[in-house]
Parts: structure tokens; sequence; C-alpha cells
């Protein structure tokens, strides 16, 4: 576990293993904790790296708007603060999976294999662009508990909730224990980010689209249409999980990650 300082902000990363290096990167609003599954469980072949993004975790807090390419480029000066030069897997989930297009049309040079798990492409649609400001605003006067209230009931296929009750209670804890300014920034930066539709076709790397076939905010039949617009896209559908499928399904997540990289 390690604080490494970039320009403005310091970011908390955990590290494991030896190999290819794997960036895991969380989704909204939580830390790199959910990727309790994958930490050590592909640490034999990969240098597993697993960051709290601004706002986030441990990392510092910066009030006002977190943008996407901003997530982006830390993700990429925090590559270099770690001396490591090999273009990197980057596995993203939702929040992590926006962050992720940004990588990819930014930093290409930094990339040599991409995974999104439970993620969009498009944009947000102006009504919910809105009601992400008006959330933010609320979390700033009355805390993290309004999002996880809200967010909660839509993370977790709905068998899971009953059958692993510990991980969404753990969920919630995260939540309730982050920042009110970093929840709001990144309400702000979703908000805004751009549909990358139509750039798809100019992220050439291979491409893992992996989706819980529960996950009513980023549909599996949405996703499925993300990989056939990748010119190297692959989809692998997770059974029994929702939106957090690396938290609820990790040995079928790990499996199709195992296969992915072979
Ligand atoms: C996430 O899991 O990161 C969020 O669902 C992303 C979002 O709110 O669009």
């Amino acid at each position: 576990m390690a604080s490494v300082q970039l320009a403005d902000v310091a970011l908390h990363v955990v590290e494991r293993g030896r190999g290819t290096p794997l960036l895991l990167v969380h989704g909204f609003p939580l830390d790199h904790t959910m990727w309790h599954g994958q930490l050590d469980a592909l640490a034999d072949t990969c240098r597993v790296i697993a960051p709290d993004l601004r706002g986030f975790g441990a990392s510092s807090v910066v009030a006002g708007t977190a943008t996407m390419t901003q997530l982006a480029d830390d993700l990429a000066a925090l590559l270099e603060k770690l001396a490591i030069s090999e273009p990197v897997v980057f596995c993203g989930l939702s929040m992590g999976g926006y962050v992720a297009w940004q990588f990819a049309l930014r930093h290409p040079q930094k990339l040599a294999k991409l995974i999104v798990c439970d993620t969009r492409a498009v944009a947000d649609s102006a009504e919910a662009a809105a009601g992400r400001i008006k959330t933010a605003d609320k979390v700033l006067k009355e805390g993290a508990g309004v999002v996880a209230e809200a967010m909660l009931p839509k993370l977790f296929a709905p068998d899971t909730a009953k059958s692993q009750p510990t991980l969404v209670e753990a969920t919630r804890q995260v939540i309730l224990g982050t920042a009110p300014e970093g929840i709001a920034a990144a309400l702000r930066g979703m908000a805004e980010r751009p549909d990358v539709t139509a750039q798809l076709a100019q992220i050439k790397v291979p491409t893992l689209v992996i989706c819980g076939e529960h996950d009513g905010i980023a549909p599996p039949a949405e996703m499925r249409g993300i990989a056939e617009q990748l010119p190297a896209g692959k989809f692998a559908l997770i059974k029994q999980a929702g939106h957090m499928a690396p938290l609820e399904q990790p040995a079928a997540v790990n499996a199709a990650i195992r296969e992915f990289l072979r």
C-alpha cells in the first residue's frame, strides 16, 4: 500500500504480484476494495495495480469537477511515477469504464489491452445529467448517505443481496466513508462526460467487455453492442451478477480475464 504524489493530488494505490501490469479502476462511489476478488487471485500472473481515484478511498479529495479525462490523465501520471513503461492492461468498472475510454483515446501508447466491466459508451441524457448535479448539491448538504441509499439497490443482482449480504454491507460502508466533496466532483464529471460511441472504432487494442446478466445500469444488450462496435471486442456475460460483476462473481470474472490475457 502506498501513496503516490502527482502534480496536484496524492493517489493511494495497492499493488500485488509480478508480471503483466493490470490496472484495476473502481466504479462510483467506491474505492480499490471493490477488486477484493481480483487483487490476490490475479497476482500469480499479473502485477495488479489498484488505485483509489482522486476524491475516493484514501486518495486526495479535490472539490469542483473531476472529469473523466482528468481521472484518465491521473492514471497515466501514476504509471509514470511507478516507472511502468510497458503498455498496461486497463480494467475499469462503470465510472472506471468511462475513465478507460478516455485513457484509451488519450494515452494509446500506454495501453496493451482493455477490459471494460458494466459500463456505457453513451453520455448522460440531459435529464440524467441534471439529476446528477442535484444529487451533488444534496450530498454536499446531507452527506454520503444520500448516494448509498440511492445506489445500493441498483448495484447488485437480486440474489446477491440475499446470498452475500456482507458484500452489500461492506459496499455501504465504503460509500458512507467517502468524502462528499469527492462524490460531488465525480457526479459533475460524469454529468459532462462525452458520448464516445463514434470513437469506439478508434480503439484497436483487444478489448474484453464484461457484463453481469442482471445489470440494470449498463444492460447486457447495450454492452454486447459496444463489443460489436469495437474493432477487437469480445463479450462475456456473467451469470448471477448485477452491476458489480467482479465483486459478485469473482471466479467467473477472473476466468474470463485469464482467458482474455492468455
Ligand atoms: C458506477 O458504478 O460507477 C456508476 O454506476 C456509474 C454511473 O453512475 O453512471
